[in-house]
């Protein structure tokens, strides 16, 4: 219950909350099409809240749902109603089972990264100015509206763009060196321009709103870094921007738990040293962004449009690199 002492304002937060997961309508859940709902509804189930805290096997009895499916459903709404935050390890098993892959159009990138861009984490891209991070954007915003059996999700895309680094000539260009329907794939990639970081913290909260009209499962931040680090300079503000940043990352991720979507964002390296963590090549954002991406893939300049993809710090995959080819047709393996 809320503590006494805090009663004002947690108060208010928590009927903000409540209005949140009132908005939030049953048909939202995945798996709950329109003859589901109006069984759940029937049987009293009829917002979030209620289903977030019911048993499967009592949900199933009085609805006429199988349990499996019940108990998806529950899980579900204890995510997005942001309730109970704990989940026992076979809810946790059988959401990592739902994580698939988008390919990144390089199939050694895509081995090094143990078969894409996976769902349901973060995948940090970071490297020096000109290292292909944008160029790789817009590469997973094309390939996420292919179908599976090419390695996409069949899906729309959600990019942040901090920086006005967003081309749709380059997602034409990419797009027709895949055979896809240029037009068709514009249309699948919303890209909101993000003023400043309190803007850029505020979109990465509204995602979630658009999967309503739209079936969104990549979620793009091109830079995750670049208002933080200007906005915040010197020691003074470390804390604040640490603070702020650790926020975004989290309501990023949890998009991508939610929705079973890819998270990709960028960073730039440091290169001042003397206020950024360490050495000129270390990322910026220092151990908030390290510890809350998944996966840090490392970019450095090679010679004739190739790139060094370097897998750091994995949670279960090898450290590893290897080439990648960016040109006029976007990503894609070096020819031998
Ligand atoms: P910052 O955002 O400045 O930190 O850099 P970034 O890592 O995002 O670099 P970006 O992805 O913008 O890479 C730019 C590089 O991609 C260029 O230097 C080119 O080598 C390559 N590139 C971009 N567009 C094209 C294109 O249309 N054709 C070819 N061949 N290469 C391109
Ligand atoms: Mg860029």
């Amino acid at each position: 219950m809320v503590e006494r002492k805090k009663e004002g304002k947690s108060e208010e937060k928590n009927e903000d909350k409540m209005e949140e997961r009132k908005k939030i309508a049953i048909e939202d859940l995945p798996g709950v099409g329109e003859a589901t709902a109006e069984k759940l509804r029937e049987a009293g189930y009829d917002d979030l809240m209620t289903l977030a805290v019911a048993s499967p096997k009592d949900l199933a009895e009085v609805s006429g749902i199988a349990e499996g499916q019940a108990s998806k459903i529950i899980v579900a709404a204890r995510r997005m109603a942001d309730v109970g935050n704990f989940e026992t390890g076979e809810e946790i098993l059988e959401r990592r089972r739902e994580i698939s892959k988008l390919t990144t159009g390089s199939k050694a990138l895509d081995d090094l990264l143990g078969g894409g861009v996976e769902t349901q984490s973060i995948t940090e891209f970071y490297g020096e100015f000109g290292s292909g991070k944008t160029q790789i954007m817009h590469q997973l915003a094309v390939n996420a509206t292919m179908p599976a059996e090419r390695g996409g999700f069949s899906c729309h895309v959600l990019l942040i763009d901090t920086e006005n680094t967003f081309r749709p000539e380059r997602i034409i260009q990419m797009a027709k060196a895949k055979g896809l329907d240029p037009e068709e794939v514009l249309r699948s990639i919303h890209v909101a321009r993000a003023y400043n970081s309190h803007h850029q913290i505020l979109l990465g909260e509204k995602a979630a709103e658009m999967t309503k009209e739209f079936p969104i499962r990549v979620l793009i931040v091109d830079s995750l870094t670049s208002h933080f680090r200007s906005e915040y300079m010197g020691r003074g503000s470390l804390a604040e921007r640490q603070q702020l940043l650790n926020r975004h990352m989290h309501d990023l991720l949890k998009f991508g738990t939610i929705y079973n979507a890819v998270v990709a964002v960028t960073n730039q390296v440091s290169a001042r040293p003397d206020v950024f963590f360490g050495d000129p090549t270390s990322p910026i954002g220092g151990n908030i962004v390290g510890h809350t991406a998944t996966f840090r893939i490392y970019l450095r300049k090679s010679k004739a449009g190739k790139r060094i993809a370097r897998l750091v710090d994995s949670p279960y995959l090898p450290e590893g690199e290897v080439v990648i080819q960016v040109g006029e047709d976007g990503i894609s393996d070096v020819s031998a």
